[in-house]
């Protein structure tokens, strides 16, 4: 597996499947999620509805994944995972780690050969992004995927030191 990091906006990402950082609901939000639905376009919404509709129905678990359309983004697909708000008194490490695994499982399935991820947790669910970066590139790395390409995007320069740190 080739793993790459760069800097930017995940929703440019000429890739297979992006990886959105995305909240139980399913139903959008800021950052990540809110780029993600702004420029995708309503018909990624539209199948969140569906999966709330169905086997969603009470919200996607942290930790959990699911694929819908990419729409208007050039990547073909969206995995939609939900990450762990940080704890000082709880390890959701396992969480965190278990999102980029599921969505690399999702990937498999869904025949993607190129993913890229964000940083997830550290925006708004507050995850120091150090200790993120070290959990995600740890998990990536140790995952029984098909997947050959995965890119972190990371859209400030504090983040992209993290990881680079980490790599
Ligand atoms: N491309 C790449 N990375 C981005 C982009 C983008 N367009 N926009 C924001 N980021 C970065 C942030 O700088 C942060 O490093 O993604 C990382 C994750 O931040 P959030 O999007 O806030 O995600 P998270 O911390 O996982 O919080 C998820 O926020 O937007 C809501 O609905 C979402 O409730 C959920 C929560």
């Amino acid at each position: 597996m080739e793993l790459t990091l760069i800097r930017g906006d995940i929703t440019e990402q000429q890739v297979d499947a992006i990886v959105n950082a995305a909240n139980s609901s399913l139903m959008g939000g800021g950052g990540v999620d809110g780029a993600i639905h702004r420029r995708g376009g309503p018909e990624i919404l539209q199948e969140c509805r569906r999966l709330r509709a169905g086997q969603y129905g009470g919200g996607l678990p942290t930790g959990r994944a699911v694929a819908t359309t990419a729409c208007r983004l050039p990547a073909r697909w969206v995995i939609h995972t939900v990450g762990p708000v940080y704890s000082r008194s709880e390890d959701r490490s396992e969480l965190l780690a278990s999102c980029h695994v599921e969505s690399l499982r999702v990937a498999d399935e869904l025949g993607a050969a190129s993913v890229a991820f964000p940083a997830i947790s550290t925006g708004l669910y507050g995850w120091p992004v150090d200790d993120a970066a070290r959990i995600a590139l740890d998990a990536v790395r140790a995952a029984d995927t098909s997947v050959r390409e995965v890119r972190f995007v990371l859209f400030d320069a504090a983040a992209y030191a993290a990881f680079e740190a980490c790599l």
